[in-house]
């Protein structure tokens, strides 16, 4: 028996079998082992470092980023050399912009725009119509109680007017309702009820009207509705049906937003597939507006009085989060006829709006009272170097 198993001719059948056994099981699975091959991603530094996101994706959309006034003075160096888009991070919100009837605020907006202008990089204007950021006083009426439908219409149309009259030709895009769809799982409530526009109309009618305001203002302006958990299958459905009436209704809306705060485990990829497959399907555009993905897939658990564990950015997390910006970027990619422009929300993992919402997503409970935990959800570190991340996506 061991001059049989030591025989070398047997050794090298049982090599050869045990080759084709595993090109058999290789083979067997071939469509799943493909797609894992293929999906590992390259994160190895191109050597042209002159170029930046722009010009990786320059065939596919704009590579965007949402700006404020202080960061284009203290991240500009990055941002021109990375990015062709801007969205004013808060610097054109109602309540910013226009935080009494008679005054308006433009030396950030202004400011903004003139930094784009100056560096070819265009503009997408974000956001005309919220429950957030909003003017109270749009919602008060002379004698001090709640105001008419007709007198918030009226003040809408006038800020609308003011705004988008004032930056016309100067912005591709406008951001024209933002979140204006209940966030919960009940697919019977369609609106978002707990805002001052639903309180005062109680129908979608303040929605068209924001849009046919925008068109008036500036025709060429695309116009977009914005919204997160946009693929989240129950809420995707309310979109879905918002965005039929509006085409039905004739309102002139040429895209939609997601807003893609995501996180390094949802959503998955055919959830994304079948949110772009509907809007796709009503001949809209499509634009991923506020694009991050935090490393914190449930949020850090905040018990009052503790300080919080924050395992931080672990290899784990890297792996997750490469992984995940490929897949999308992948999909982003898939999909290019229809996309304008990918936007990130905040420049680097030096400072994120998530960091000081405890590290979560949109829509995760904000911890009370607030927690400072780093979300990471870039594709730029804390040095505003490119992460591996970065690399992952640009390597095609
Ligand atoms: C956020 C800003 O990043 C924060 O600085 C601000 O405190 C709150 O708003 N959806 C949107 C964005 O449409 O305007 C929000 O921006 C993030 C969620």
């Amino acid at each position: 028996m061991n001059r049989y198993l030591t025989n070398n001719w047997v050794n090298k059948s049982l090599l050869l079998a045990t080759a084709i056994a595993t090109v058999l099981s290789f083979t067997q699975c071939t469509p799943k082992q493909t797609a894992t091959v293929s999906s590992v991603p390259n994160t190895t530094p191109q050597a042209d470092q002159s170029k930046g996101l722009k010009d990786y994706f320059k065939d596919d959309f704009y590579m965007g980023v949402a700006v404020s006034s202080r960061s284009i003075r203290t991240d500009s160096a990055l941002i021109i050399k990375e990015f062709n888009s801007v969205t004013a991070e808060n610097d054109m919100k109602v309540g910013v912009i226009h935080p009494a009837e008679n005054r308006y605020n433009w030396k950030n907006a202004d400011d903004i725009v003139a930094f784009a202008e100056r560096h070819h990089i265009h503009i997408r204007g974000h956001n005309l119509l919220w429950h957030k950021q909003g003017a109270d006083w749009m919602f008060v009426g002379p004698d001090g109680k709640p105001a008419s439908k007709e007198l918030v219409l009226q003040r809408l149309r006038d800020h609308i007017h003011t705004v988008v009259g004032r930056y016309k030709g100067k912005m591709y895009v406008w951001d024209v309702v933002n979140e204006a769809i209940d966030d919960s799982q009940d697919p019977n409530v369609m609106y978002r009820e707990n805002s001052p526009w639903w309180t005062t109309f109680k129908s979608p009618e303040f929605i068209e009207a924001a849009f046919r305001y925008a068109h008036e203002a500036d025709p060429n302006a695309k116009l977009y509705y914005n919204e997160f958990n946009s693929e989240r299958p129950v809420k995707r459905e309310k979109i879905f049906a918002l965005l039929k009436k509006l085409k039905a209704d004739h309102v002139p809306i040429d895209g939609v937003g997601f807003q893609a705060h995501w996180t390094i485990g949802r959503p998955d990829a055919d959830q994304i597939r079948k949110a772009l497959d509907e809007v796709i399907s009503l001949g809209l555009d499509v634009q991923f507006t506020e694009l991050d993905m935090t490393v914190h897939e449930n949020p850090v658990e905040v018990v009052p009085g503790k300080t919080p564990v924050d395992p931080g950015f672990t290899p784990d997390v890297e792996a997750k989060q490469i992984a995940r910006y490929k897949m999308v970027f992948d999909i982003f990619r898939q999909y290019k006829k229809h996309i304008k422009a990918v936007t990130f929300w905040n420049v680097s993992d030096r400072g994120s709006w998530l960091d000081s919402r405890g590290g979560g997503s949109a829509g995760d409970p904000i911890p009370n009272p607030p927690v400072f935990i780093k979300a990471y959800p870039l594709l730029f570190d804390i040095n505003n170097q490119r992460k591996k991340a970065y690399w992952a996506v640009v390597n095609n």
